[in-house]
């Protein structure tokens, strides 16, 4: 397969200034309402996203990793790294994700709490561009998120020796019999090395592709008086 021959038009909608929510929090919380087709835009947007949900429905899917997104971290010397995560809440404060304290990016956010994060919703041919400072969520809250993990999830926090070097699969699946059987009978405590990460933006762009690559562009910085300021940038 040759990658470069690999094109796509982006012509599905337009993003225009008066659009967008003064609050760039609100404005990503429209576009993942509008990429879980539970909020429409538009008329032509409307109809395609009324047939996107009938067809969900009559399928029974749902859209896929509608949460996914790569956190980008570096380490001290400015070395970056990154993966995907599932976001788990978004709220003025920022964008919370759960991994283990002493994974890769743990660790590199240990030394360096600067983050991006992006998002990418090809079917509404839109992507978010988030950076900021990171840091660990209070530990009740990751408490609160720990207990609604299902319990092979809890045990496998335990288990897995995140981005560490293993010998093979059996050891993982050792770790996680040997887990099963200590907490047999009894909830199962949050790991101190596993718990939230919340991303406090002070920079989030909304992409929206456009055709001829003309894609519309626009970024939020945060303010010294703490409000946002909305800026148009090229494609
Ligand atoms: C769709 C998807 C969702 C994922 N969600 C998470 C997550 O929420 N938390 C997590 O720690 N790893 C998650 N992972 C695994 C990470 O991509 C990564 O392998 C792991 O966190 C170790 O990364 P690191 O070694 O860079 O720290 C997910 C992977 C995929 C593909």
């Amino acid at each position: 397969m040759a990658f470069a021959d690999l094109r796509r038009e982006y012509s599905l909608t337009g993003l225009r200034r008066r659009d967008l929510d003064a609050n760039p929090i609100a404005q990503f919380q429209k576009w993942c309402d509008q990429a879980a087709g539970a909020r429409a835009s538009g008329r032509v947007r409307k109809f395609c996203i009324r047939l996107y949900k009938a067809l969900l429905l009559a399928t029974g899917a749902e859209p896929l990793d509608l949460t996914a997104a790569t956190p980008a971290t570096a380490d001290k010397q400015g070395r970056p790294s990154a993966r995907v995560v599932l976001l788990k809440g978004v709220d003025e404060r920022g964008f919370v994700f759960f991994t283990n304290y002493e994974s890769r990016k743990g660790q590199e956010l240990a030394e360096n709490p600067q983050a991006a994060l992006v998002f990418y919703w090809s079917d509404q041919e839109r992507q978010v561009c988030i950076a900021g400072e990171v840091s660990k969520l209070p530990p009740e809250e990751s408490d609160a998120y720990f207990q609604t993990r299902p319990r092979g999830s809890q045990l496998e926090a335990w288990a897995s020796p995140q981005s560490g070097v293993i010998a093979d699969r059996a050891t993982l699946e050792a770790n996680w019999k040997a887990m099963e059987g200590r907490y047999a009978g009894q909830e199962v405590p949050r790991p101190p090395f596993w718990g939230g990460y919340r991303l406090s933006p002070t920079w989030i762009e909304f992409w929206q592709g456009r055709p001829n690559r003309l894609h519309d562009r626009f970024c939020y910085t945060r303010q010294a008086d703490k409000r946002w300021l909305i800026e148009r940038l090229s494609p």
